[in-house]
């Protein structure tokens, strides 16, 4: 598959003068869940974004935004990041010969996001504070100098996300009943909202989505009904936002569609994630928040049966080696024996 500036061009804002970046991103694959979708009583689909070149969704956000910033003539890009967003945009500057500054929330990033935005060239700067803050700088500093935001307040970031709606279509022939997302800054449940109407607008579907988005206990203002969360925390960094940029339009995604936002407790989000690690399947804990928003919602009678749902798996568990580690006891060590092998093991 080509990249997705050139599978999607008509629906996307490539010009003639746009630049053809590609790292071979989108085209991921929609795995059945035949485990979960038992429990659940569902028909549940797994949109495992973690196969994407950086390892998570936002590479179809950041190949539009970097191809757009050089075809306006930038040579810088900025971001705010809890470290996805900063891993994309240092791989794309990298791929399109821009320079790139991330600003990340100290002590607060997955090592092998870090690992990457390292690896791919950017300048790093650790705020000693919340993604909330970093983005706050962000805005101010690209305002104040020549430097492209890529931050998902750039319109062209949902432009390139709004395609994993249309692969999902592509791939079922129709839209799922619902569409189950973790949500953090707000931008890609707005992306998929917007992907799933111009789809049908384009013909493609006769009917859409209901959105769920579903938010990490510590960090959910969307789904507590307020503006904003003062202190935001969870073991899910990735989301671990107090004010999301784009809560409003966050917001009308999910009732035009119908939907509803939730919350889902640290523990119920690893529960989640070694059952999608279950189905051989590996995320990053993040990821793991609409599977854990799903199962709650069914214990509490609100899945109706036989439905055909999507989840979508943001990121790849690599990303977050500490968590995995974390959560399960260590390999015991043992002489390079037979006995011994055998003793462990039988
Ligand atoms: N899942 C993962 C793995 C993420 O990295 C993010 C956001 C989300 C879900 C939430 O998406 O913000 O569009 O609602 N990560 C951003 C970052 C904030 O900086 O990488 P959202």
């Amino acid at each position: 598959m080509p990249g997705l500036l050139e599978r999607y061009r008509p629906y996307l804002p490539v010009t003639d003068r746009t630049p053809p970046l590609s790292l071979h991103e989108g085209s991921t694959p929609l795995i059945p869940a035949p485990k979960l979708s038992e429990a659940l009583g569902c028909e549940l689909h797994l949109k495992y974004e973690g196969l994407n070149p950086t390892g998570s969704f936002k590479d179809r956000g950041m190949v539009m935004a970097v191809a757009k910033a050089v075809e306006d003539g930038a040579d810088t890009v900025i971001c705010a990041s809890t470290g996805n967003t900063s891993a994309a945009a240092a791989a794309y500057a990298a791929r399109a010969g821009l320079k790139c500054i991330v600003l990340i929330p100290d002590g607060n990033i997955a090592l092998g996001k870090l690992a990457q935005a390292m690896a791919y060239g950017a300048r790093i700067v650790a705020v000693q504070g919340n993604f909330d803050e970093a983005l706050h700088l962000v805005r101010e500093i690209s305002a104040a100098h020549p430097i492209a935001l890529v931050n998902s307040v750039n319109p062209h970031r949902l432009q390139g996300q709004k395609t994993a709606a249309f692969e999902i279509v592509d791939d079922l022939g129709e839209a799922p009943d619902i569409l189950a997302i973790p949500v953090g800054n707000a931008g890609n449940i707005s992306a998929y909202w917007m992907g799933f109407r111009e789809y049908r607008s384009a013909g493609k579907m006769p009917g859409l989505p209901r959105m769920w988005g579903i938010q990490a206990a510590g960090a959910a203002p969307l789904a507590r009904g307020v503006d904003r969360v003062e202190h935001p925390e969870t073991i899910a960094t990735a989301i671990r936002i107090g004010a999301p940029a784009s809560a409003h339009l966050a917001r009308a995604a999910v009732q035009e569609s119908g939907g509803l936002f939730d919350l889902v407790t640290d523990d119920e989000i690893m529960a989640a994630y070694h059952r999608i690690a279950g189905e051989g399947v590996f995320c990053e804990p993040a990821s793991a928040a609409p599977v854990a928003g799903l199962l709650k919602l069914h214990a509490a009678g609100q899945l109706k049966p036989g439905q055909r749902i999507v989840a979508v798996l943001t990121g790849n568990g690599l990303k977050d080696p500490q968590s995995a580690l974390r959560s399960v006891a260590a390999p015991v060590a043992v002489p390079a024996r037979m006995d011994a092998v055998l003793e462990s093991i039988l």
